[in-house]
């Protein structure tokens, strides 16, 4: 079964093709949904001189990219659409102008080819992005899936939950982040330090080479009432606050003392986080996902929280934890697995509940 993922939902046009040993209607088994092309158009250079995305920009650049990150995809893949079985989409959530383009892209695809399609949410997408494999898979290792149910840390631009994974298209939000997204948060820092966008992997970058505990700032809620609440606004402030006492940084040492200052202070907020959620479930395994996770101080301190606690720890590649439709050809697999059809009514939704 080989399924076409696209994906538009914010700056990044993307096309892939998974294919999964096996049909479609197979029951309990996981295959590994093994990746044969994987393409992203990133808009980041084109965005990066408004500071941030540009929804009507995204929205026209997408127009132009699909076609060709569709072609590159099945070249890459070595395949036709003769080859295809099924198309999965983005539907949402995110930007309406710039999800509409991979729905009606798809949707021309599935109606000119009698293939059948499916709506994915992105944020399942981002979640199940673990479950992807390929052919090689680092250097012949098998590639075991992580294990259901389990607890999914969601860490995005956009959005920052724990989320208990019951089953494929099972989902319960434990906790979310009450004001702005770890990502957000990390965005909004580096612009503030005038680092670019998206500035999360130039922190990431500089934290690598500061002291995280050089600059003290809050670890916000960690209070017992607040359970399995995130916020990040406030981290923001502290960070701006300091900014203004102290000024911009004198020195790349500098940069680099306060970047590793603020990511140990995200980090340590959503590892207590995890560990509260733990304790809660009982849940024995954790799961990373969002474009946070690809940030190396986070992979490594719940690596090692979930070491200490004889729970499986699982995370995507990094460039299956940014935006990229691999990880929705995944997930419209299991739902086209659990029998699940769209029809050509099939529409972009900017807001849309996990
Ligand atoms: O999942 P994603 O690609 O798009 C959304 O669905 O939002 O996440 C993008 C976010 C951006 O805020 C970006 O700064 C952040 O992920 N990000 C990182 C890293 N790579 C991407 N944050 C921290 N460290 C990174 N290495
Ligand atoms: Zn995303």
């Amino acid at each position: 079964m080989r399924v076409l993922g696209l994906e538009s939902s914010c700056d990044e046009t993307a096309c892939a093709v998974v294919e999964v040993a096996g049909d479609a209607t197979a029951g309990a088994g996981s295959p590994p949904v093994v990746v044969r092309a994987d393409v992203v158009a990133s808009q980041t250079a084109i965005h990066a001189r408004w500071g941030g995305v540009v929804p009507e920009v995204a929205a026209r650049q997408h127009v132009q990219n699909v076609i060709p990150v569709i072609a590159e995809a099945l070249a890459q893949a070595g395949l036709t659409l003769d080859d295809l079985d099924a198309v999965a989409v983005t539907r949402g959530p995110g930007l309406i102008g710039a999800l509409l383009v991979a729905v009606q892209a798809g949707k021309a695809l599935a109606f000119a080819r009698g293939l059948p399609i499916v709506g994915v949410h992105h944020l399942e997408g981002h979640l199940l992005a673990p479950y992807l494999s390929t052919a090689d898979a680092a250097g012949g290792a098998p590639h075991r899936p992580p294990p259901l149910p389990h607890l999914g840390l969601l860490v995005s631009g956009g959005h920052s939950s724990l989320v208990r994974v019951h089953d494929f298209g099972r989902y319960e939000v434990l906790g979310a982040t009450q004001d702005d997204a770890a990502g957000e948060a990390f965005d909004k820092v580096g612009k503030l330090l005038g680092l670019g966008y998206p500035a999360g992997p130039t922190i990431d970058r500089l934290a690598a080479q500061g002291n995280p505990r050089a600059v003290a700032l809050p670890r916000a809620m960690l209070g017992q009432r607040r359970g399995l609440q995130l916020s990040f606004s406030g981290l923001k402030t502290a960070a701006a606050a300091h900014l203004q006492r102290h000024g911009l940084p004198k020195d790349e040492a500098a940069l680099a003392d306060l970047c590793a200052s603020f990511q140990a202070a995200v980090v340590e907020q959503l590892v207590r986080k995890t560990a509260l959620a733990l304790d809660q479930t009982g849940l024995k395994t954790v799961v990373l996902s969002g474009g946070v996770a690809a940030n190396r101080g986070l992979r490594a301190a719940l690596k090692t929280l979930c070491e200490g606690r004889q729970i499986e720890f699982f995370v995507a590649p990094p460039r299956w934890c940014t935006d990229n439709a691999a990880m929705i050809a995944c997930a419209g697999y299991y739902r086209l697995r659990r029998g699940e059809r769209a029809d050509l009514t099939l529409n972009a939704l900017a807001s849309l509940p996990l």
